[in-house]
């Protein structure tokens, strides 16, 4: 049987050791495919392998036709927007993600990233601090939660809305929790989100909602670029000298946002927010195990497609 781990955006050397003993010692081959750029390479690397770990690579109908042999495709990770669910179940391939594994990767650079926009991107001139402002977590997973953990440390008040997640879990967390999603926006100066890309929440932060937040207002987006109405982001911006945007990922019309708000936003050159070799480990490593656990056992714990 044949893994393969098809990385455009490669895993740290470290975690690829990991996933190959994983792989080798359940006596199955271990192939790999980094930086490979062109999906041509991708749909000639798939055709004769059994399993296919990935990150935010695009697993699509035309990579589903190609591999002939698919059982299995894991995304190392949390999102899973990047895979066509309904062609893997047509094909009758089991998806999985790996929930959890990266998560605290992803809260720190909210923090990395928030840091250095109050601090004025460390220019010499006076910023401001977390210390004491409130937090809006939008959505309460696994990165919710952990940036949640990091602010108390930075002193800041924190509040979180999830429809999903029932305010008990929130409140056991020292988090406040809130029901209704406007007065999230309304009560934070800052807001950190973290819900999924789905048909339910695309473009769905918008200028009504994020007009409501107060002055001084910093939208931090970890999550995916595809949640944020990006025009309505920049017509708000230009509207509100205030108002801050920063985002683990550039959007669509970075360009407009050079031209139009140079210094009230920060894009880092690709996504990030999962790069250190701790969540690459956790999450590669999981891959590597649920993907030899189906193939040999059928263990489809954490599979996302029906
Ligand atoms: C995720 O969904 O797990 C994160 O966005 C990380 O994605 P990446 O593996 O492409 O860095």
């Amino acid at each position: 049987m044949k893994i393969l781990v098809a990385t455009d955006k490669p895993f740290a050397a470290v975690a690829v050791e990991g996933i190959r003993k994983e792989v080798e010692s359940a006596g199955m081959e271990l192939v790999l495919l980094e930086k490979y750029g062109e999906k041509a390479k991708l749909l000639d690397a798939v055709k004769d392998v059994d399993g296919i770990i990935v990150r935010s690579d695009i697993i699509d109908a035309e990579v589903f036709d190609a591999a002939k042999n698919l059982k299995i495709v894991v995304r190392a990770g949390a999102g899973y927007d990047n895979i066509d669910l309904a062609a893997a179940t047509a094909h009758n391939v089991c998806v999985m993600n790996t929930p959890g594994q990266n998560s605290n990767a992803v809260a720190e650079l909210v923090f990395g990233m928030a840091v250095m926009m109050v601090r004025n991107f460390y220019n010499g001139t006076s910023g401001t601090e977390l210390k004491g402002k409130k937090l809006g977590i939008h959505a309460f997973g696994q990165v919710g939660r952990n940036v949640a953990r990091i602010a108390k440390g930075f002193g800041m008040e924190v509040y979180a809305f999830d429809p999903y997640c029932p305010s008990t879990v929130i409140a056991e967390a020292g988090v406040n929790p809130i029901e209704n999603v406007d007065e999230l926006y309304k009560t934070c100066q800052f807001v950190s989100l973290h819900i999924p890309a789905t048909d339910e929440t695309k473009k769905s932060i918008n200028y009504n909602l994020l007009k409501q937040m107060p002055k001084g207002a910093v939208l931090i987006n970890t999550a995916r670029k595809e949640v944020i109405d990006e025009e309505e982001l920049v017509k708000l911006m230009e509207e509100r000298a205030d108002f801050k945007y920063i985002s683990d990922i550039a959007p669509s019309n970075a360009a407009t946002f050079a031209e139009k708000l140079e210094g009230r936003y920060f894009f880092t050159p690709k996504k990030m927010g999962a790069q250190t070799a701790e969540a690459n480990i956790n999450a590669g490593i999981a891959a590597a195990k649920q993907s030899v656990g189906y193939l040999k056992d059928g263990i489809d714990k954490f599979r996302v497609n029906k």
